[in-house]
């Protein structure tokens, strides 16, 4: 997992809910971490390599939990990314929500702003699945900016893979909601 920070910029940890190579939902991210690199710097958290969550090994999280929880207890904010899978969240990010909520009372998530949001080539995707994410996050006290919303509808190619979005459709939408969640996590940021 990628860590670098910069003294004068708030640090972004990236949640992808899809482990896709080609994902719309890591180039809608890329095309989010393209137009903020000035206010923030960012990494990826790695959940696809975090083993499923169990009671258990709270006592003795293997390496990949803890060096995640750091990550998590160390970033300014959350960029939560997203699928739709089945009308809820991927097990993935969910899988990886919980593992940072525990040990019990030390939640890393705590008192940090976050955003989310989604993409889909459907025309309703992800609505249902942002509304169990912001149910999730609530309990754990983080900070979701509630507007504005955005369930992005990708067209094929509408996002390069370098992350440049050239469709006019989509270009303006994903631009208004970065510069939203930028101005949020910088006014909540701990
Ligand atoms: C889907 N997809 C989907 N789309 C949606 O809008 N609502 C849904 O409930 C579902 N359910 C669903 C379940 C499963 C298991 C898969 C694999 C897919 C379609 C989904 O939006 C599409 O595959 C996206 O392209 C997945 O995101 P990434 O991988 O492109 O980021």
């Amino acid at each position: 997992m990628n860590t670098t920070h910069h003294p004068d910029k708030p640090h972004v940890v990236t949640l992808i809910g899809s482990l896709r190579a080609a994902s719309l939902n890591v180039l809608l991210a890329r095309s989010i971490h393209t137009l903020l690199t000035d206010r923030f710097t960012f990494s990826t958290a790695n959940i696809g390599a975090l083993p499923h969550y169990n009671e258990e090994d709270e006592g003795k999280p293997p390496e990949q939990v803890k060096a995640f929880r750091e990550m998590v207890a160390a970033a300014d904010g959350f960029l939560f990314v997203t699928p739709e899978y089945n009308r809820s969240i991927p097990g993935v990010l969910k899988n990886a929500i919980d593992q940072a909520s525990r040990p019990k009372g030390m939640n890393a998530w705590k008192d940090k702003p976050a955003g989310v949001i989604g993409a889909s080539p459907g025309a309703l995707g992800t609505c249902m699945a942002q509304q169990h994410l912001r149910n999730v996050l609530a309990p754990l006290d983080v900070h979701v900016m509630g507007l504005p919303e955005a369930y992005v509808q990708v067209p094929a190619g509408a996002i390069l893979p370098t992350g440049e979005s050239v469709d006019e459709r989509i270009r303006p939408f994903i631009s208004n909601w970065s510069n939203a969640f930028a101005t949020w996590v910088e006014r909540m940021k701990p």
